[in-house]
C-alpha cells in the first residue's frame, strides 16, 4: 500500500487489508513515495478513524517506498495518480511494471480513481477515505 507521506492513507490500508485477511498467508505492508515523515507514526486523525472501526494501526512507523519493494511484494497499489508515477518510475522490467494497480481499480476497473490525500482537510476526509479504501480491501480480501 503506497501513498506520498505513509502517515494519513496507506497506513489506514495496511490497517483494514490486515484485518481482513489472514495474516499467516498474506503479509501487507505500507510505504510513501516522499521521505517526509519516515519514522513516523500514523497521521492521529488515521489512528482515530481506525480506531472507530476496530483497527489499530498505532505500531505502524513511515518508511520509503524502495525499488526493492519490487523484490517483496507481488501487488503494489497506489492511492492515486501521482503515487502510481513515481513507483513505476523506480520499477525496472515488465515484471515490476505490471505488479503496480491503482488501489480504487479493484472497486471500480479502469477508472483510476484516486484515493483523496486527506492530510490538508478535516475529520471527514479521513472517514472518506477510510470507507473508499475499506470497499477496495474487501474486494482483494475476497479474491485473495
Ligand atoms: P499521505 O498524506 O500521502 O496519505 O500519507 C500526506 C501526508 C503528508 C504530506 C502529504 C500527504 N505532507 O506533505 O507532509
Amino acid at each position: 500500500m503506497v501513498c506520498l507521506g505513509n502517515i494519513c492513507r496507506s497506513p489506514l490500508a495496511e490497517g483494514i487489508l490486515k484485518s481482513k485477511v489472514n495474516k499467516k498467508e498474506v503479509f501487507v505492508d505500507s510505504a510513501g513515495t516522499a521521505a517526509y515523515h519516515v519514522g513516523n507514526k500514523p497521521d492521529e486523525r488515521s489512528i482515530a478513524v481506525a480506531k472507530k472501526y476496530d483497527i489499530d494501526i498505532t505500531n505502524q512507523k513511515a518508511r520509503k517506498f524502495s525499488f526493492d519493494d519490487f523484490k517483496h511484494f507481488d501487488v503494489i497499489y497506489a492511492m492515486d495518480k501521482n503515487n502510481y508515477q513515481n513507483i513505476i518510475a523506480l520499477s525496472s522490467n515488465d515484471e515490476e511494471l505490471a505488479k503496480v494497480k491503482m488501489i480504487l481499480n479493484e472497486a471500480k476497473p479502469d477508472k483510476n480513481y484516486e484515493v483523496p490525500d486527506p492530510y490538508y482537510g478535516g475529520d471527514t476526509g479521513f472517514e472518506n477515505v477510510y470507507r473508499m479504501l475499506d470497499d477496495a480491501c474487501e474486494i482483494i480480501a475476497q479474491r485473495l
